[in-house]
């Protein structure tokens, strides 16, 4: 399809029509959603407290991170991950917490480099100006980081950590030195708190070949204090961008993928927005999640795991793995950002505990 000049959206749109190629699959969930990408988080430990993520109110001195022996080896990730490879799973994406802090990632990275796969990482970037070089040698193909603004006082007010701009900027540059360009830079944006910063971050990183793209603030966990009106619908964040740099709606990449891609039509690049919000993409959803314990969950939103450790533990062969996690995927039926409504969002009012996104990672 040819790029179209935009019309821009305000009200919601009619939701996405379903991808065909997925109908009836010899193995698909109960919605006909294949399994493609596989996110594992390595630790849930991060060295930052975003105010959306991991407030410090409740991630303090007294929280109870998992101790070591319930994290899985990365000897344990590795068999894991060949088996979800032979299952179909295209991309892996390394998160947490911040993955990062997990000694020796590179060695982890160097095992799954192996597999036929898409292999990346989410990172806050703090540690990356050190680790880009050894984490491009060891096999990771490109990454992306979190920078939710280039002003230092609004950062370090949502990361909580008072950690600087100049940093991250740092760890992007050696990444892209490195060869892990072009790297994709996550914002989440949240009003009032830096929704008055997405035309700074658009006009820094244009022409660079990174690629910026401004997420909906969701109500993912229990603790982050959720609102609708704290939230930039992303039609909004187009619409701005529009204004002083205009925009072509770009097709995507591959059918499930979560950002909408706009173009500069003056060239200098592209832009990502992701709506789970106003726009929910579950309707494609091919994302399963392996928590740092060993736990698969099928939806950002879930809030029990099935466990996997034990089996592994238990010296399950590669076909009672593969056949453990066809099951689940073959139930699922998660399609949580369409049926959200104020009352869900409440973890209170839904008398559920939504697992948190530090811990199974974005
Ligand atoms: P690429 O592999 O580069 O295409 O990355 P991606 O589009 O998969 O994006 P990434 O993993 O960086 O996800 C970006 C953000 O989108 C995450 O941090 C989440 O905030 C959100 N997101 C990703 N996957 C899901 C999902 O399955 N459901 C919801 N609701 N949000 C998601
Ligand atoms: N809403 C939207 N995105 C979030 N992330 C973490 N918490 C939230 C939230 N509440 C994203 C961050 C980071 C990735 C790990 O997850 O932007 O890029
Ligand atoms: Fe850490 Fe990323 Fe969560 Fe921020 S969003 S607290 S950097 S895991
Ligand atoms: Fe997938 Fe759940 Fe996100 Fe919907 S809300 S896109 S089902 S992870």
């Amino acid at each position: 399809m040819p790029e179209k000049v935009i019309p821009i959206r305000l009200a919601a749109p009619p939701a996405r029509a379903p991808a065909p190629h997925y109908a009836g699959g010899a193995f698909a969930d109960t919605l006909g959603r294949p399994l493609r990408d596989l996110r594992i988080s390595v630790t849930d430990r991060c060295n930052f407290r975003c105010v959306y993520c991991m407030p410090r109110e409740v991630f303090d001195e007294n929280y109870k991170f998992l101790p070591q022996p319930q994290l899985l080896s990365f000897e344990e990730i590795a068999r894991l991950a060949r088996v979800f490879v032979g299952l179909g799973v295209k991309k892996i994406r390394l998160t947490g917490g911040e993955p990062l802090v997990r000694r020796d990632l590179e060695r982890l990275i160097g095992m799954l480099a192996e597999l036929d796969v898409d292999l990346t990482l989410t990172t806050n970037g703090s540690l990356l100006a050190k680790k880009a070089k050894a984490l491009k040698a060891a096999g990771l193909k490109r990454l992306t980081v979190s920078l939710d603004s280039l002003d230092d006082a609004t950062f370090k007010a949502m990361n909580d950590a008072d950690f600087p701009v100049a940093k991250v900027l740092e760890g992007i540059d050696a990444a892209a030195a490195a060869g892990l360009g072009p790297v994709k830079i996550n914002m989440v944006v949240k009003r009032g708190v830096n929704d008055t910063h997405v035309l700074d971050m658009a006009r820094h990183f244009r022409g660079s070949g990174h690629i910026v793209r401004y997420i909906e603030f969701m109500d993912v966990g229990s603790t982050n204090g959720w609102r609708m009106d704290d939230v930039i619908p992303s039609a909004e964040i187009v619409r701005r961008i529009h204004a002083e740099f205009p925009l072509l709606q770009a097709d995507p990449h591959y059918p499930g993928e979560v950002a909408e891609r706009w173009r500069y039509a003056d060239g200098a690049g592209e832009i990502g927005v992701i709506s789970s919000v106003t726009q929910a993409f579950c309707r494609d959803c091919n994302r399963l999640r392996l928590s740092t314990e060993g736990s698969m969950y099928t939806c950002l939103f879930g809030q029990n795991g099935h466990d996997l450790r034990s089996l592994l533990r238990a010296g399950a062969d590669e076909d009672a793995l593969r056949d453990e996690i066809v099951a689940v995927w073959r139930a699922r039926g998660d399609r949580y950002s369409e049926i959200r409504t104020a009352q869900t969002a409440l973890p209170e009012a839904a008398r559920l505990r939504k697992v948190e996104m530090s811990y199974i990672g974005g």
